[in-house]
């Protein structure tokens, strides 16, 4: 079994964490991970603090192992912040704040509400402020991934965050989906690996199935970075654009976005009956470029297990046989 020190820190049997999304998060989904001992996380970017307390509550009713609660720093409500707080999570994982907002009055209410604290950075720059202000694990976040990411691809960030970080452990996000993604993390100098994609495509996945069938179908190629999701959505985002599928609806905007403010409120109308009804050509639907390495929808439980197991084999079978013996 593959224990790093993020294990220890965060009390899981396996370095695999779920990335607390927004869009796209259940209480199903959050316990499935933290059972197979990885560390289940829920978005609270959109809830009230009485959906925060029912959803955990839900959760807590599945699982009695340790999960985060994620928070988008430069649009947190303060009644739902203080209603996460009061709950104790294991942990608060936290992304995303203004680059004039300070980290601090955060981190320091949710150490002394007994939570570690994660935060995610997609640049050297942010996590090294993160580092400073308590963070006691910095997820580095590379342009791969699924939802919002900044600009810098995850085999430079991740190493270049551990550099500067250290001795902070890092868990790497952007472009994993499996145990060769775990172990490249981990020879990166990550202690572990945070996933978003991957677990879109799970049977506990909130997705319409239309869009979980989307993720499989994907080849990884068919994924484009663009603000039109969030000029559809009237958000503006600190430093990151949205990596989704390309699909009719990105198209029909693309170079077009002055008049999609324009016609914003018909837009969001639109896409939201789409992701209702499972429409994947004219819905948004987040993903990395990682799609490309997932072909079936099993059980979060089973990704989790799947990524440990394939992981340990690639360590203790296939690496050591390249390493030469000296005579
Ligand atoms: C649909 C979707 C919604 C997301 N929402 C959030 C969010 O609310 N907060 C956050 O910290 N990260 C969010 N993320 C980013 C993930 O936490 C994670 O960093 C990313 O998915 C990793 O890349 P991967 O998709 O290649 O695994 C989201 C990602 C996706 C795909």
């Amino acid at each position: 079994m593959i224990r790093t020190s993020i294990c220890d820190l965060l009390e899981i049997d396996h370095p695999i964490a779920l990335g607390g999304m927004g869009s796209a998060s259940s209480p199903a989904m959050t316990a499935a991970v933290s059972r197979a001992g990885g560390l289940g996380a829920m978005g609270c970017h959109y809830l009230s603090p009485e959906q925060i307390r029912e959803r955990t509550a839900a959760t807590r009713e599945e699982t009695n192992k340790p999960f985060g609660l994620n928070f988008l720093l430069f649009d947190t409500r303060e009644d739902s912040f203080a209603a996460a707080l009061e709950l104790r999570p294991a942990v608060m994982q936290f992304a995303w704040a203004r680059a004039e907002q300070e980290l601090s009055p955060y981190f320091d209410r949710a150490h002394e509400a007994g939570c570690k604290i994660t935060y995610m950075a997609s640049a050297v720059k942010e996590a090294v402020r993160a580092a400073k202000a308590g963070a006691d694990i910095i997820i580095a976040q590379g342009s791969e991934g699924g939802g919002h990411v900044g600009w810098m691809g995850s085999m430079p960030l991740i190493p270049m965050v551990v550099d500067a970080v250290g001795p902070v452990p890092v868990l790497a996000a952007g472009g994993f989906a499996d145990g060769r993604g775990l172990v490249a993390a981990l020879s990166l100098g990550a202690q572990g690996i945070l996933l978003g994609t991957r677990f879109l495509a799970s049977v506990e996945s909130p997705l319409h199935p239309n869009f979980k069938q989307a993720i499989v179908d994907s080849d990884g190629h068919d994924t484009q970075l663009s603000e039109i999701p969030d000029i559809a959505a009237g958000l503006v985002w600190p430093g990151a654009m949205t990596r989704s599928r390309r699909n009719k609806f990105i198209e029909r905007w693309a170079g077009r976005e002055w008049a999609l403010r324009q016609h914003r409120a018909e837009a969001i109308a639109k896409l939201r009956a789409a992701r209702e009804a499972g429409d994947v050509d004219e819905g948004p639907l987040s993903m990395g470029q990682d799609a490309g390495l997932i072909w079936d929808i099993p059980s979060a439980g089973e990704i989790v297990t799947r990524i440990a197991q394939e992981a340990e084999e690639i360590l203790m079978r296939t690496l050591p046989r390249l390493v030469g013996t000296a005579n």
